[in-house]
């Protein structure tokens, strides 16, 4: 039975598909045009109409809705697909030569047919084939294996330079296919946010499109500012003879649907025109905001791509040149030392400032104590400094020849630059770390950091400028200090931005906006305060599991080893260093502080029955009417507590089919009751 009768559906349907052609059109302007026909505020009340009309009708939600932008679905798993077209990869090479070669071998196998190249850019990024069925975008993979790839849909969707709905001419059904890239702005802003929360920055833009594609929530896709750019047509031109028999046609139409295709492209007859091309987008690529990695050849005649065939991997007709990193050698005048948040130490090398791919170059890492010994560097050597895909400068070398002959090898620093602690070095690691956890600046401003960012106790009102003021003034010097601050110690608090450059002290409403952060946190569910203890190894999915596992933080602190490891996800060495970090007094004296401070040291189970109160059970097996988990949530939910292993303190052992022997063993030698599903079932009925 339908939920609405047509006489109320229909006003709604006819509004949907209203609002549906209007925010398409703002948003093809926006994003295509650089125009914006509407101010955001009414932008946003239309989205938000169309999403609450949804929300009342959900049988009246369109696949390609504009509000699939914003995101909202889980990606699981991602499906694998088969590409009806295996997605094949061009061959490259860095060699002018070898582009010479490629131009020379085509003009021969060609022999009289005329034809020209096109010549355009090799976006670094992602490449991903979307289906389009009659003008809708039905299907978004990624490239897998050239073979099977994996169904991005949802994530696609919220990438605003993919379009939902053709314009214009289109055939039935096609494909494009292009690269995901993640603009420098977007990246960089990104990265700087990443950063502030304690997370780990991605690399280069091309690892953060791939996983952002890759991301389980697609309102988080929807944040990452990706971009697409299309650069090629996969249609069948026997069932479309209208497709034009170019490459460059191809895209000129692709472009009149509503693709993005980047105008940096041009046909070139001959080896010169190729070459200029090269040679100008080898320096003019560091203007563009995104990257790219090379130029891309390809007979722009559609026909004669059959005419030329296909290598075993590689097409003959297209070919990539690859730029090289771009290198420059500069004098090394110093090393200092940076203590990170974990107390690993990282030497910096500061350098005579050089210019290198768009930017002064001055600083750059050596990574640990092993790269300045393997590459024996030296006050005052020459480094060969190197900018390739990644944005960041390598250093890659040393200059030998240069060697002044006063340097001597490197004395690498024996104590830590910020608390003076001598450095330690774990077996097998390849660099030194400061152990004064407790007593080192960074270390401890780090502590904080992370314990405020927002996956942690998320108090943003809290950032590295005023928790360094709290830290350097005193007020605060470990988390459960912050639990004792007031309104009236934070007035006056002096900040300075991490420059050092501007000062300004914190007033009334920002005190007060600090506190309220501070309050809210309290309620911070267990499993997030867990993360935000800042145990070494225990990211979210382990603070998660352990919290779950164990119920309350004194049966975690209680735990041994062996039943640390026992948790899933947790393997021996996070299971040492988290019974480590629960048996050093100073941390029970914080837990204890925070405990009383009134925040949440158990997981708020969503409580059924309380019959099960004070039973301790053992899952073994399989069950019939339960999963594992079922079974272990079902017993949480009735005020019961699971545990993994077998001890003394077990009330039951509930034994499913397969019970392990081991397990029988110990039960019995314990004298623990082994207990049926069914028996378990009787026990929640009493
Ligand atoms: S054409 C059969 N054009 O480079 C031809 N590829 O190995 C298909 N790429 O996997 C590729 N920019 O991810 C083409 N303008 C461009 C490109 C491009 C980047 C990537 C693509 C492909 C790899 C080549």
């Amino acid at each position: 039975m339908d939920l609405f009768t047509s006489a109320e559906i229909e006003p709604a349907r006819k509004r949907i598909a209203e609002l549906t052609t209007l925010i398409d059109r703002y948003n093809y302007e926006y994003y295509m045009n650089d125009t914006s026909l509407v101010s955001d505020y009414e932008f946003d009340a239309l989205l938000r109409e169309l999403i609450d009309l949804e929300r009342s009708y959900p049988e009246l939600v369109l696949p390609n809705s504009p509000s699939k932008r914003v995101g909202g679905e889980v990606n699981k798993n991602f499906r694998q697909v088969a590409h009806r077209v295996p997605m094949l990869s061009l061959g490259n090479t860095y060699s002018i030569e070898e582009i010479e070669e490629f131009e020379s071998r085509t003009r021969r196998l060609l022999g009289d047919t005329p034809f020209s190249y096109t010549c355009e850019l090799k976006f670094d990024g992602v490449a991903i084939g979307l289906t389009y069925r009659h003008g809708e975008l039905v299907q978004a993979l990624t490239r897998g294996n050239g073979a099977v790839g994996d169904d991005i849909t949802a994530n696609a969707r919220t990438i605003p330079t993919i379009p939902l709905r053709l314009h214009g001419d289109f055939p039935d059904e096609f494909e494009a296919r292009g690269e995901v890239v993640y603009p420098f702005d977007a990246f960089n802003a990104m990265n700087a946010q990443r950063e502030a929360e304690g997370e780990q920055p991605f690399a280069n833009p091309r690892n953060a499109a791939s996983g952002s594609l890759k991301l389980q929530d697609s309102r988080e896709a929807a944040r990452r500012k990706l971009m697409f750019c299309m650069y090629f047509m996969v249609v069948d031109a026997d069932r479309f003879p209208e497709a034009p028999a170019t490459h460059y046609g191809r895209l000129e139409w692709a472009r009149q649907m509503g693709f993005k295709v980047q105008p940096y492209i041009k046909e070139c007859r001959t080896i010169e025109d190729i070459r200029a091309f090269i040679d100008y987008w080898d320096t003019a690529r560091w203007d563009l905001p995104f990257a790219i990695d090379g130029i891309v050849i390809k007979v722009n005649q559609v026909p004669l791509w059959d005419t030329l065939g296909l290598t075993a991997k590689s097409p003959r007709w297209a070919i990539a040149y690859k730029f090289k990193a771009q290198q420059v050698t500069t004098q090394l005048e110093s090393i200092s030392f940076q203590v990170g948040r974990t107390g690993v130490v990282t030497p910096v090398a500061n350098m005579r400032p050089v210019w290198l791919a768009g930017t002064t170059v001055k600083r750059a890492t050596l990574n640990n104590a092993d790269f300045i010994s393997k590459l024996d560097i030296r006050l005052g050597d020459y480094l060969q400094v190197e900018k390739g895909g990644e944005i960041i400068p390598k250093v890659v070398g040393v200059d030998l020849e240069k060697r002044p002959l006063e340097a001597v090898p490197f004395q690498y620093a024996t104590h830590c630059p910020e608390c003076g602690t001598p450095l330690e070095r774990a077996e097998g690691e390849s660099g030194y770390y400061c152990p004064n956890q407790d007593g080192c600046p960074p270390q401890q401003i780090g502590r904080l950091e992370h314990f405020v960012s927002r996956k942690a106790m998320n108090i943003d009102s809290l950032g590295t400028e005023r928790l360094t003021a709290l830290f350097n003034s005193g007020l605060v010097r470990n988390v459960a200090d912050l639990y004792e601050l007031s309104v009236g110690k934070l007035i006056g608090l002096e900040t300075s931005s991490s420059d050092g450059k501007a000062r300004a002290s914190i007033q009334d409403k920002g005190a007060r906006a600090i506190m309220d952060g501070i309050e809210l946190s309290r309620s911070v569910p267990f499993e997030r305060v867990l993360f935000a203890l800042g145990i070494r190894f225990v990211g979210e999915v382990g603070a998660r599991k352990l919290a779950r596992h164990f119920g309350t933080i004194d049966a975690l602190m209680q735990a041994d080893v062996e039943a640390l490891a026992a948790v899933e996800d947790i393997g021996a060495k996070t299971a040492e260093v988290v019974y480590t970090y629960f048996h050093t007094p100073a941390h029970r004296q914080l837990i204890a502080r925070l405990q009383q401070q009134g925040l949440q040291f158990e997981v708020q189970r969503q409580a059924v029955s309380d019959v099960l109160h004070g039973a301790v059970f053992v899952v073994s097996g399989t069950f019939q009417q339960f999963s594992r988990d079922g079974i272990k949530q079902h017993i949480e939910q009735h005020g019961g507590v699971v545990s993994s292993s077998i001890s003394k303190k077990t009330s039951y052992v509930l034994a499913g089919d397969k019970m392990g022997p081991e397990k029988r063993r110990k039960a019995e030698a314990l004298s623990v009751p082994i207990i049926s599903e069914g028996d378990y079932l009787a026990l929640c009925e009493q």
